[in-house]
């Protein structure tokens, strides 16, 4: 959808809204001038609003992960919201959509250059450093990231000076002084109600500093009423639906206009406006997500962008950070004349005896070990599907043991693994008739189709938590079916037609454990290709690749299947984090 010539009260939520409601409609709003500044607004500026022609935005999904600070190595906490993008843009390649994923690194400012100093090395060289165990740690959990962006790299600096320039061109930064309390670890200026006691930032636990700087400002407060009806006109712009009436709260309150730089960093980009200050680091940073999908040499304009799949379908964030994204954000967008995203989703924070877990805290839970041990979608999966996607959740190993023997090990696997088994007895390994012949009516069929939907749906409002059990729910009523049918016994001592039926039983069970398993796919890709493969599937048939992949009637009469091994290995290893975890697992037993 492409706006021309919009006032800039009108860019954001009249495309947004205009777009909701007749999603392919061109947006041509009159051009108009600018209440403040008297001066016409006449840029061509395209918004998110999906549409459904195939060429247009519908059929791509941009999706960012925060860019993570490296003063130190990521933490269970900094895997989780990447663990989820990789979840969600796994699910939209199903979905057989373009997919762009953004991660990467914030490697400016005082925090950083502060940890490197700690360490007796040049902030570059430390950098380095760190950035490697992010993409070790990456690897390690099956992340497919298309892009990954280090805010030191020189394409980046490219951006945000051009960034810089276009918001300066339309009156929108200001010097001024400023004084204030800054929270180092948070690197940002905190009012008095955002601090506890004697200036201490709830989040780091740790005293503000008192600053008093000359400082370059974004005009913010400009931007005032666009960003109160981008919000109050576009429910799904942020999520979950709590988050937005906080992010309301704030907009209603009055938007202040921020500083955009420091006189005592040194770490960071020079301002192009002067360079005895540095770009303050959440003004760089947030422009990454630009830069990451921008060659070198390619500058940010609307049209490089849009190509290139923007703009965000979502960003991806933790609550601490939702204000930047959710109120500053816009606002630089809105005054650098580019598209807004779509949603921003707020996810909670993995805890540790109810404190946020974090590098500034050191309660942290180091996610090596857990992989090394379980496997990384033991790991994914736990998370996702044990954590209300949006709320906080804490972690306790007996807890996730049980988690994943219950359900990846006793429910899915060995769903597979016994019918698979009885299949190799009764039937040579061989598939007796299509899926798609068995009745249209066939319970296991029509529960099955239920809940695909339900987790479709689950997985398109980023519930990752709901999809999970949705697919799970599959392979639960299919072991029940299973049970209630003793296929078993008919082939035991059944007559031909009883054994015939029971060659169907394992059929639609098997049929019912492939589309749990396509479903679960984005949470758990290892465990899932190990399924396709044991129902004789190679990587990239679209039965198991695909989302179309989740109608019934993939599996085929005559098909043979390998001979089978356990898809997931119950869990028997030692405990590889603190014992204290394992009292209060004990509290939490679970029922698969
Ligand atoms: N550098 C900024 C983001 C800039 S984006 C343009 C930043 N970095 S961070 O490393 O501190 O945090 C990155 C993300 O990790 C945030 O979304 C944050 O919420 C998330 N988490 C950090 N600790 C976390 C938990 N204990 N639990 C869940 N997520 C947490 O902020």
């Amino acid at each position: 959808m492409v706006c021309y010539g919009l006032h800039p009260a009108l860019t954001a939520h009249s495309c947004l809204s205009a777009g909701r409601k007749a999603r392919f409609s061109l947006c041509k709003l009159r051009p108009a001038l600018r209440a403040d500044s008297g001066r016409s607004w006449t840029t061509k500026v395209a918004c998110c609003a999906a549409d459904e022609s195939g060429s247009g935005t519908s059929n791509k999904f941009f999706l960012t992960t925060p860019l993570y600070y490296v003063n130190a190595a990521p933490h269970m906490g900094s895997a989780y919201t990447t663990i989820a993008a990789d979840a969600l843009t796994r699910y939209h390649r199903l979905r057989q959509k373009r997919v762009t994923f953004v991660t990467g690194t914030d490697e400016h400012g005082e925090k950083i250059a502060e940890s490197a100093r700690a360490k007796g090395m040049e902030p570059q060289q430390h950098c380095n450093g760190i950035v490697k165990s992010f993409k070790n740690l990456w690897e390690q959990l099956d992340i497919r990231y298309d892009a990954f962006i280090r805010t030191t790299e020189d394409k980046h600096q490219a951006v945000v000076n051009d960034i810089l320039q276009r918001v300066d061109a339309q009156g929108d930064i200001y010097r001024a002084n400023y004084e204030g309390w800054y929270c180092v670890g948070c690197e940002q200026y905190k009012d008095d109600g955002e601090m506890e006691g004697d200036h201490v930032c709830p989040l780091h636990k740790k005293p503000c500093v008192q600053r008093k700087e000359d400082n370059f400002f974004f005009r913010l407060s400009r931007y005032q009423k666009q960003i109160e009806e981008l919000l109050e006109n576009n429910p799904s712009f942020v999520q979950p639906a709590s988050r937005r009436n906080e992010v309301l709260g704030w907009v209603r309150d009055g938007l202040r206009d921020f500083s955009i730089s420091r006189a005592a960093v040194s770490w960071g980009f020079p301002m192009p406006q002067d360079s005895a200050q540095t770009v303050y680091v959440w003004f760089d940073a947030l422009l990454g997500y630009a830069s990451a999908i921008l060659p070198p040499g390619v500058d940010a304009s609307v049209q490089n962008l849009q190509q290139r799949g923007w703009p965000a379908n979502v960003h991806l964030v933790g609550k601490d950070i939702l204000r930047f994204h959710a109120v500053y954000w816009p606002g630089m967008l809105m005054s650098a004349g580019l598209p807004l995203p779509e949603t921003i989703f707020a996810h909670g924070f993995l805890t540790k005896d109810g404190m946020k877990m974090g590098k500034s805290l050191g309660n942290i839970l180091e996610p090596e070990p857990l992989v090394a041990a379980y496997g990384h979608d033991a790991v994914r999966f736990f998370f996702l599907k044990e954590v209300i996607f949006g709320q906080d959740g804490d972690f306790q190993e007996e807890r996730f043991r049980n988690i994943v023997n219950a359900y990846l090990a006793n429910t899915l696997g060995n769903l597979v693994n016994r019918c698979l088994g009885l299949l190799k007895k009764n039937c040579n390994s061989t598939f007796p008739a299509d899926a798609a012949s068995l009745d249209a009516e066939h319970p296991l069929r029509i529960a099955t189709a239920a809940e695909v939907d339900k987790v479709a749906a689950a997985y398109e409002a980023c519930a990752l938590h709901e999809a999970a059990e949705g697919a799970m729910n599959v392979a639960v009523r299919a072991n029940k079916f299973v049970d209630d049918r003793a296929p078993w016994t008919s082939f035991k001592k059944g007559s031909e037609e009883e054994k015939a039926e029971a060659g169907l039983v394992l059929l639609a069970a098997l049929e019912a454990a492939r589309i749990a398993s396509v479903m679960l796919s984005p949470i758990t890709p290892a465990t899932s290709g190990r399924i396709a493969a044991q129902l004789g599937f190679s990587d990239d048939d679209p039965a198991c690749s695909t989302w179309a992949g989740t109608a019934w009637g993939g599996l085929q009469k005559g098909q043979q299947v390998p001979t089978p091994k356990p898809v997931f290995a119950r869990i028997e290893c030692d405990f590889v984090t603190a014992p204290a975890d394992k009292k209060a697992a004990k509290q939490a037993p679970v029922a698969a």
